[in-house]
């Protein structure tokens, strides 16, 4: 359930799709993100692009059909549509039988792909697509795609799954693992905050010392910075040395109940790669204790509105309700956005 004070999902903003691992050349996927089924296909030239996944003829999932590399066929009736969602053909048409079909479209949405990541705009249906802005920004160390990719479905509303992702203070209670903290200890956490576009930026700052993970497997001291945007991004960039790592946690509401967690990492570290399965595991465990506390959290929020939102800690949540409120607001007025993070110093334990 969304905050009763801010609007439920922002449409116009771009929105993790899928890795574009998950998309080979001449295929196509079926996601539904916002509420909407999409088709995201990669065409023969290797260019990834998105349709509403319902034909314009009697409303068949064009997902069922098929691709070619070049065209969307539906598996109803064989109507044809090109990468722009338009209708090519209608092959039960006779001589004399005038039909523009070019007129027929299936709702198109702009779709990018950027350092093995796609992304979809879920703006309004006609957006011009070069006036849209840019993918939010995620550093590249040189590494072109994910070394790996985890994807999980929370059953919750995007706004539990955001600030149960970003919270600074559940580590100690919910994180428990050995690799990461092998017992509750608390220490006072001081960071140095400020706006960032559409978000805010946790500074370069060197991690805790009960945060054990980042010592395991970069040794040295690392730096880490931290920066959130909207609708759901958390970018982390991690430096220890020469190596750098940097992951990256994206929301996407699949509905108003149903929210999917795509954590993609890079890394310039080589023997990290001889640890994939092993680093899989760690982040499919930790983004699972995530989704397991949100989802029981669901049961009592239901007798429980609003929440309690207390000092620091949970400052990131007020900052995330009040990005998201300026956002619609500052569209619904047609302005710039205004960043509603003060520069600042937040303290806690954890
Ligand atoms: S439903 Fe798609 S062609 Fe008829
Ligand atoms: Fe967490």
């Amino acid at each position: 359930m969304a905050a009763p004070d801010s609007p439920s999902m922002l449409r116009n903003l771009w929105y993790y799709a899928l890795p574009g691992a998950a998309l080979p050349r001449g295929q196509m996927v079926a996601r539904t993100i916002l509420g909407e089924p999409m088709l995201f296909a990669r065409d023969a030239a290797g260019q990834v692009f998105a349709l509403l996944d319902v034909c314009p003829h009697r409303g068949m999932p064009l997902t069922e059909g098929s691709f070619d590399g070049r065209e969307v066929e539906c598996c109803y009736h064989g109507w044809r549509f090109d990468r722009g969602g338009r209708c090519t053909a209608i092959p039960w048409l006779v001589d004399g039988q005038e039909v523009d079909v070019q007129r027929i479209k299936v709702r198109r949405f702009p779709a990018r792909e950027h350092l093995g990541n796609v992304w979809v705009h879920a703006g309004a249906p006609d957006a011009d697509e070069a006036a849209l802005p840019e993918l939010p920004p995620l550093p590249d160390i040189g590494v072109p795609d994910p070394n790996l990719a985890v994807e999980m479905d929370f059953a919750c509303h995007i706004d539990q799954a955001v600030i149960g992702l970003m919270d600074p203070a559940h580590g100690p209670f919910v994180h428990t693992s050995w690799w990461w903290r092998p017992n509750r200890s608390m220490q006072v956490k001081e960071k140095a905050f400020e706006p960032a576009p559409l978000g805010f930026r946790m500074k370069r700052h060197q991690p805790a010392s009960n945060s054990r993970a980042y010592y395991l497997f970069l040794g040295g001291q690392p730096e880490t910075e931290i920066t959130f945007r909207l609708p759901g991004v958390r970018v982390e960039q991690i430096r220890a040395g020469r190596h750098q790592v940097v992951q990256m946690t994206a929301v996407t509401p699949i509905d108003e109940a149903t929210t999917r967690i795509s954590h993609v990492i890079y890394w310039t570290v080589p023997w990290l790669s001889a640890l994939k399965p092993a680093l899989r595991r760690i982040a499919h465990r930790f983004i699972d204790q995530d989704r397991m506390i949100v989802e029981k959290q669901q049961r009592g929020l239901k007798h429980r509105q609003p929440m309690m939102l207390v000092k620091d800690a949970d400052t990131l949540a007020r900052w995330y309700f009040g990005l998201k409120k300026e956002f619609a607001q500052a569209e619904s007025e047609g302005r710039e956005f205004r960043n509603p993070v003060p520069e600042t110093v937040l303290r806690w334990r954890s």
